[in-house]
């Protein structure tokens, strides 16, 4: 259901770009901007750019800008629309949907609406009632703090069958409902409901964007633990989709992405005593194995993985899956082993998280040598046979690093730990890629003929190979953007270029008449500058020049990007110009015509320039072949260009 364009403005004049872009990056004023390090691309010095009076963004570095549905959407890597309704749920504005009477209100917001309910259920218990003491007493004496209780919207369930059934009747949440979000199970006999979690401390899981999807119950009572389940958790619903949720990665982002870098843990608790400790930049993979898509939504926020499961048996075959899985995606991939019996909780409660943290930096494992240690531990380097296998197993997951380059280093990595000469290793890779690509191949074959026979379509290949580098699955909302025609070449504009086309943007309809009444759109840079132009040009044409709509995207990312970048550039005409060409250069904003005709001035002495470089280089090429007429007919032309050069540096050209 699309969004009335009067929501989305209000969403975008409510929005605070430097409110919202501080999640993600620490921002400091400067000037009348904000500046900080990128959240795009890396860097150590900061380039990118906020400026709250225009509510726009832009990368120095990396060229990324807009406006701030853009940053979310870039920054979340979600489309359009669930990008508006990110900030209206931040901003507090209702969107239509939600304004409509909650019944028909779709399925899915009233589960999520059910489980905020929920989590703030067993918030209160936890933190307000009595029933709920030994529960806070427990985690207290775990060394958790209000702050992280409150942070990780820790709860208590009590130990009945309907606390929440019927703490939820009274806001007219129904069982059903309440079913649908896996809260209640149906009795056997169909006679009613009953409550899932009972008597367990429970973790609410969020999305990246903090919504509850799902909980987590832990028992309370270490005795009740022989014939229960230490852990229950929430089923799969139409929410919760375990395989693409990271625990823990709403309160983790932000730190993630300063450092680059995500640890792997695998308990809630690590998790949150971590997060506590000042390690922040840790989630958990809540349950089950780390799959595909939870390493393509980590990928979008950092390029490395730090796991750190148990050193038994059990957590050493999951790092080991879990390695390749990251490498497979084309981040880097590294394990550390804690000291034996001990989990990063306890780690952490016992030495800190500085020291945790040296612990990390220090004793990270690549996957060859952390195989190989593995493998030496359990004696299974003993026979020529057994040393084969485990080269052979390390091997084959290299050969699943998308970039060969990378491969290549991995695979000199291994050598040096197996002590195997690296070209033997090479001739293991190309078995392991062919025998990848044949598996690719046999899968390809098998879609084609279950298409032909009109089947539906394997749900989504278990384990096709995946596009490689960042950005990862889509696992988010469609993209709502209309194709952008002009991604392509992206051709730097010149500085007199982006003047102009920032007065045009500015300053609009006049400008843009006044401007594109004394250029051709060929003069401006192929590739977005003249796309811009040609844009601006056509909205001047159909008699409604909106700047705005180039902004926010609707022109197609390419244009935005570059509107963002010219409407923040820091080198506006300089004095260096008005000195190189005794041009007088006014400024931008006190008299835009006079900044427009030496803008433009320069931009059509540049091409002069060009041509006049072009024909003299082709004049040199018919000298050497000896061509003396058409050597004469350049030299004519030099000429005549030359007193178009003299002619536009007199300002004819605006007479005409
Ligand atoms: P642990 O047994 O290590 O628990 O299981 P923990 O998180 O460290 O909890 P504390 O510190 O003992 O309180 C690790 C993870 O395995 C999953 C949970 O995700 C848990 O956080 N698990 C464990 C279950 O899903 N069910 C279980 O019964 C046990
Ligand atoms: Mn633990």
């Amino acid at each position: 259901m699309p969004i009335p364009d009067e929501k989305v403005e209000e969403v975008r004049t409510a929005a605070d770009l430097v409110e919202v872009a501080e999640d993600y990056v620490q921002l400091k004023q400067s000037g009348s901007r904000y500046m900080g390090l990128c959240p795009f691309h890396n860097e150590d010095t900061p380039s990118f750019s906020v400026d709250p009076d225009q509510n726009l963004y832009y990368c120095f570095g990396c060229q990324k800008g807009g406006d701030v549905f853009k940053f979310v959407q870039e920054i979340e890597g979600v489309g359009f629309l669930e990008g508006v309704r990110i900030l209206a749920e931040r901003y507090g504005i209702p969107l239509p949907e939600e304004e409509a009477d909650p019944e028909a209100a779709n399925e899915r917001e009233s589960i999520l609406h059910a489980l905020r309910f929920a989590a703030r259920f067993f918030y209160r218990r936890l933190t307000q009632s009595d029933r709920g003491r030994p529960a806070l007493d427990y985690l207290r004496e775990r060394g958790f703090s209000p702050t992280t209780i409150k942070q990780f919207g820790l709860g208590f369930a009590p130990n009945e069958w309907d606390a929440l059934l019927t703490a939820a009747e009274e806001e007219q949440i129904d069982p059903e409902t309440l079913e649908k979000a896996g809260l209640v199970i149906e009795r056997d006999d169909g006679s009613g409901y009953y409550d899932r979690y009972r008597g367990r401390i429970v973790f609410p899981i969020f999305s990246h964007i903090g919504k509850v999807l799902a909980f987590a119950g832990r028992i309370l009572d270490p005795d009740d633990e022989r014939d229960q389940p230490k852990y229950i958790n929430s089923p799969e619903t139409e929410v919760y989709r375990k395989k693409e949720v990271l625990y823990g990665l709403h309160q983790a982002k932000r730190s993630i992405r300063q450092t680059d870098e995500v640890l792997l843990v695998e308990g809630y608790t690590d998790v949150i005593s971590l997060s506590q400790a000042g390690v922040e930049n840790v989630v958990a993979s809540s349950g089950t194995a780390l799959t595909e898509q939870q390493v393509g939504v980590l990928n979008r926020y950092a390029t490395r993985a730090v796991l750190l499961y148990d050193a038994d048996e059990a957590g050493e075959r999951a790092t080991m899956r879990g390695l390749e899985r990251v490498l497979a995606e084309g981040m880097g991939a590294y394990a550390v082993e804690l000291p034996a019996g001990s989990d990063p909780d306890d780690y952490v409660q016992e030495h800190g998280g500085g020291a945790f943290a040296e612990c990390v930096a220090e004793h990270r494992q690549d996957l060859p040598s952390f195989a190989y240690q593995r493998a030496r531990r359990n004696g299974e380097l003993e026979t020529p046979e057994d040393r084969v296998e485990v080269q052979r197993a390390i091997i084959d997951s290299m050969a699943r690093i998308p970039d060969p380059n990378l491969r290549r280093e991995y695979v000199a990595r291994t050598s040096e730990v197996t002590g195997v000469p690296d070209s033997d290793l090479f001739r293991m890779l190309e078995e392991a890629r062919e025998q990848i690509e044949r598996r690719a191949q046999n899968r390809r074959e098998r879609e084609q003929r279950r298409q032909a026979q009109g089947k539906p379509a394997e749900a989504s290949a278990t384990e096709a190979p995946t596009s490689s580098g960042r950005g990862g699955p889509q696992t988010s909302a469609p993209k709502s953007e209309a194709p952008d025609p002009s991604s392509t070449p992206s051709a730097e504009p010149l500085p007199e270029e982006r003047v102009l086309l920032r007065l045009m943007l500015e300053n609009g309809s006049r400008m843009v008449g006044f401007v594109l009444g004394h250029m051709a759109l060929d003069e401006f840079t192929e590739g977005p500058p003249r796309a811009l132009a040609r844009t601006l040009a056509e909205m001047y044409d159909d008699g409604a020049v909106e700047p705005k709509r180039i902004l926010n995207g609707e022109c197609g990312e390419s244009l935005q990007q570059l509107g963002a970048s010219v409407m923040m550039n820091e080198h506006e005409a300089s004095a260096h110009w008005a000195e190189k060409e005794d041009i007088s250069v006014p400024h931008l904003n006190d008299r835009p015509y006079e900044a427009a005709e030496s803008a433009m001035k320069f931009l059509k002495l540049d091409r002069v320039k060009e041509a006049i470089e072009a024909v003299r280089e082709r004049m040199y090429q018919a000298t050497q072949q000896g061509g003396d007429d058409r050597v004469q007919r350049l030299q004519q032309r030099v000429m005549s260009l030359q007193e178009l050069q003299k002619s536009v540096k007199q300002g004819n050209f605006l007479d005409e």
